[in-house]
């Protein structure tokens, strides 16, 4: 029975190690904020971080994440105020939403390591990340007003920890 770390806590599932994390996730630990769209590594509903880096919960198997640092989108922020999260606020970016989650998730790997992205970057680090409502403009404006309010909080000395 695979132990794993999600969100700071450890916890143990009844699965194979051949099971997708996201089945994991979703159907055995009750954390639906990750959502299934197409279940191939095609769309990027699914996205969460292992290790901090943005990876697709659909395809990547329980038993290759165990001991790894595993963050969805219930762990991005304690009180659902990232920047990102904010920013999604007040763009008012989703329309369905049922993408969102992973949109946010996949953005959050790229502030991480680059807090100062220009467009073309944004635009190539979310390009996996399907939204069939197409709100792709307000996620790019979305990322651009976070990053710009992570940069603000870092030059106070108000910075948050990486997931
Ligand atoms: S559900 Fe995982 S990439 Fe589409
Ligand atoms: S908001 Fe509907 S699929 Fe993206």
């Amino acid at each position: 029975m695979p132990t794993l770390t999600i969100n700071g806590r450890s916890m143990s599932v009844d699965a194979a190690n051949d099971t997708p994390l996201l089945w994991a996730i979703r159907e055995q630990l009750q954390m639906t904020g990750t959502k299934f769209g197409c279940g191939a590594g095609l769309c990027g509903a699914c996205t969460v971080h292992v290790n901090g880096e943005a990876v697709r919960s659909c395809q990547t198997m329980v038993g290759d994440v165990a001991g790894k640092k595993i963050t969805t989108i219930e762990g991005l922020s304690a009180k659902g105020d990232h920047p990102l999260q904010k920013a999604w606020i007040a763009e008012q970016v989703p329309q369905c939403g049922y993408c969102q989650s992973g949109q946010i998730m996949q953005a959050a790997s790229l502030l991480a390591k680059n807090p100062n992205p220009t467009k073309e970057e944004v635009v190539a680090h979310m390009d996996g990340n399907l939204c069939r409502c197409m709100t792709y403009s307000r996620i790019q404006k979305a990322i651009m007003r976070a990053a710009t309010e992570m940069r603000t909080a870092s030059a106070s000395g108000n910075e948050r920890r990486p997931t």
